[in-house]
């Protein structure tokens, strides 16, 4: 049988990205991230469609070749409709629609909630992916949500943060210990040098299974404006404890919420997804779960983590099995409920 080449192509924030799948393999993964949002601290909108409009076309152009394919072998193009940032969707949309139009192939829109989880489905691991139903965790810079997935594209919110997103936690307080954004990744780093139990946060108290980080990140900061009015060097010498002590919270906030997930629904295979799911924590915590047996916990590779259009290529491999096409009038979705 014939193989089928689908491209995929994600600009829904600051990455823009491009894919390149045969079937369920992935044959190119291409993500230009953009620097210039760094000195703001946080992503700008207008430059961020700008950089996309710069990016796409040597992108797209970079993922075909590393493929080893033209663009006349695609048999279908994959992109993400929202949510996400109303500029840079567009510039994704309008790229794919174009280039299906020239080439007359089909054209398929992805969730890029959605995506984040399904990228458990890419074949290109020794592990078998998850059954359903699970419990998928999508923890992000924009997103905290665990979702009941009942298929493919039958998911269930089943909680969400009602403020602060993990990945937004992360970034707010790093930027008051001082580190640069995005200060995930920093915090992650400076933890393993430091003490989870120097310095003790207020874990919210929320209901059920939603979550609320706007009050870790209160804590934090009444907390240094107390300590650095005492010594003003507190931060610095005190930042790989800082760190250690913020992320456990966050961990344990987060372990806590999915110990109630799985009472309530009875479901124990965890699949995390996100940016923040490249936490070292968070990864050790779930580990841990898997080696006293009480959960099945699946973890993305690193490059499936963050955004990335192999996440996009996968759903459009998925879709296009079941002849799940969009058209030209498909507008982007700042919102778009999974
Ligand atoms: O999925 P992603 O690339 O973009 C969004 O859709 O938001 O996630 C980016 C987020 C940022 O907040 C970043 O600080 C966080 O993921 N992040 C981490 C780590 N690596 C990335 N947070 C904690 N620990 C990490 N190792
Ligand atoms: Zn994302």
């Amino acid at each position: 049988t014939k193989n089928n080449y689908i491209l995929g192509i994600e600009s829904s924030c600051d990455d823009t990205s491009a894919a390149v799948f045969c079937d369920d393999k992935v044959l190119s993964n291409i993500v230009a991230t953009q620097d210039v949002h760094k000195q703001y601290g946080g992503v700008v909108p207008e430059l961020a469609s700008r950089a996309h409009q710069q990016h796409i076309v040597p992108v797209v152009d970079q993922a075909l070749k590393k493929a080893g394919i033209t663009k006349n072998d695609l048999s279908a193009i994959a992109f993400t409709r929202g949510p996400g940032l109303m500029g840079s969707l567009l510039v994704g949309s309008s790229f794919a629609k174009s280039l299906s139009l020239a080439l007359e192939i089909p054209l398929i829109e992805v969730n890029h909630m959605q995506a984040h989880l399904l990228v458990h489905f890419i074949n290109d691991t020794n592990s078998k992916p998850p059954k359903f139903p699970f419990l998928g965790v999508t923890i992000s810079g924009g997103h905290t949500q665990i979702v009941k997935v009942k298929d493919y594209f039958d998911m269930e919110v089943i909680g969400e943060t009602l403020d602060d997103a993990i990945g937004e936690a992360f970034d707010k307080c790093g930027k008051m210990f001082n580190l640069p954004y995005p200060a995930g990744p920093q915090i992650d780093k400076h933890s393993k040098l430091g003490d989870p139990k120097k310095f003790e946060f207020a874990k919210p108290n929320v209901k059920g299974l939603d979550f609320s980080f706007s009050g870790l990140k209160t804590s934090v900061l009444y907390f240094l404006q107390k300590q650095t009015k005492l010594n003003p060097n507190f931060i610095e010498e005190n930042l790989n404890d800082l760190c250690a002590s913020f992320q456990s919270k966050v961990v344990d906030i987060l372990i806590s919420k999915l110990n109630k997930a799985v009472k309530q629904t009875g479901i124990k295979q965890i699949a995390i997804g996100g940016g923040v799911s490249a936490n070292s924590g968070i990864r050790e915590a779930l580990l841990e779960k898997q080696q006293n047996n009480q959960w099945n916990v699946f973890i993305p590779k690193f490059e499936y983590c963050t955004d990335n259009a192999a996440m996009i290529g996968i759903v459009g491999y998925l879709k296009f099995k079941q002849h799940l096409f969009t058209d030209l009038a498909t507008a982007s979705k700042a919102r778009y409920a999974i």
